[in-house]
């Protein structure tokens, strides 16, 4: 795979409330409730890193200093795995905090994506930089998804966005694209983009997903393009302004999307990656062979 050497910073909105998973989430970030071993925000963080970003920075909110805490180095946890003489672990442990430059800024109060990513303009307005949504879990057998969109805008220009065919019956969940003709295989250019159309207004099955390589020209459009959807200040609406002036690509991206931002799509992903796993799966296999628990 080559290096990307154009994007360098990832920028992940963390500062949402994460309602539909309370009380879990009363104290507890959504992004750190466990998939499997490790929190949910440490598959968006390897998928950044390992597109070659080498700065990720947290948008963060009220409860959510945890997130910056699991990625900081813990020399007392290290220094007992050391003395208990578990080298496996410690090594585990001790790479997390190595694996990139990590730094935070804070919405003071959840007003929305487009919000979250505009407080973000401090440490991003330099260059091009990704976003990852990290209920959005990419699993991808080959390229990390964010690379391919790295890879799009290197080659193309512009920024780019992450799309994915939804069925009929959801496109009303997502913001929706219409796009051009496809230009080279999954590469389409942007022409409207639509929030969570009805299913006969829908211009296209194509769905945004939580991928994005933007121009901090973006920054300019989020100062100006006021409350939307929800009375919240939405990212799709300043994209929507951003394609009046300049370019902006979809990407079908090739991988798989566990969605960990319901409930429902937790147990499934969460089902799924032990499925993968041997030593898990018949941990599932015998459940299932059970008797339901009576509660
Ligand atoms: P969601 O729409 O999933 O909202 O945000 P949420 O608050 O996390 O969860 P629910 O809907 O209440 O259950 C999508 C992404 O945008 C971030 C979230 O943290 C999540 O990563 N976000 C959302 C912010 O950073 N700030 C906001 O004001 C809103």
């Amino acid at each position: 795979m080559t290096r990307n050497e154009t994007v360098k910073k990832c920028l992940f909105p963390v500062g949402g409330l994460g309602t539909r998973f309370l009380p879990a989430t009363k104290e507890l970030p959504k992004e750190m409730l466990p998939l499997l071993d490790r929190p949910i925000i440490s598959y968006g963080v390897d998928e950044a890193v390992s597109s070659g970003c080498t700065s990720i920075i947290f948008v963060t909110g009220r409860n959510k200093t945890s997130i910056e805490d699991y990625f900081d180095s813990s020399g007392e946890l290290e220094q007992t795995l050391l003395e208990r003489g578990n080298s496996a672990l410690y090594e585990l442990i001790k790479e997390i905090p190595e694996k990139a430059q990590f730094m935070s800024v804070r919405q003071p109060r959840p007003l929305g994506l487009g919000h979250a990513v505009l407080c973000g303009e401090c440490l991003c307005s330099d260059s091009f930089f990704g976003i990852i949504l990290p209920d959005d879990v990419m699993v991808s057998e080959e390229e990390p998804v964010l690379s391919q969109l790295i890879h799009v805008h290197e080659k193309h220009g512009g920024s780019v966005i992450a799309l994915e065919r939804v069925g009929d019956e959801d496109v009303s969940r997502y913001g929706i694209a219409l796009v051009s003709e496809e230009i080279e295989e999954g590469v389409f250019r942007i022409l409207d983009l639509v929030e969570k159309p009805a299913r006969e207004n829908a211009p296209s099955n194509l769905a945004i997903m939580g991928r994005y390589v933007l121009s901090p020209r973006i920054f300019d459009y989020l100062k100006v393009s006021g409350k939307g959807a929800g009375n919240e200040y939405q990212l799709t609406d300043a994209l929507k302004m951003m394609i009046k002036k300049e370019t902006l690509w979809g990407y079908a991206y090739k991988g798989q999307r566990l969605d960990c931002g319901t409930l429902q799509g937790w147990l499934d992903a969460t089902v799924r990656l032990a499925l993968s796993r041997n030593e898990l799966r018949v941990v599932v296999e015998k459940a299932l062979s059970q008797d339901t628990l009576k509660t």
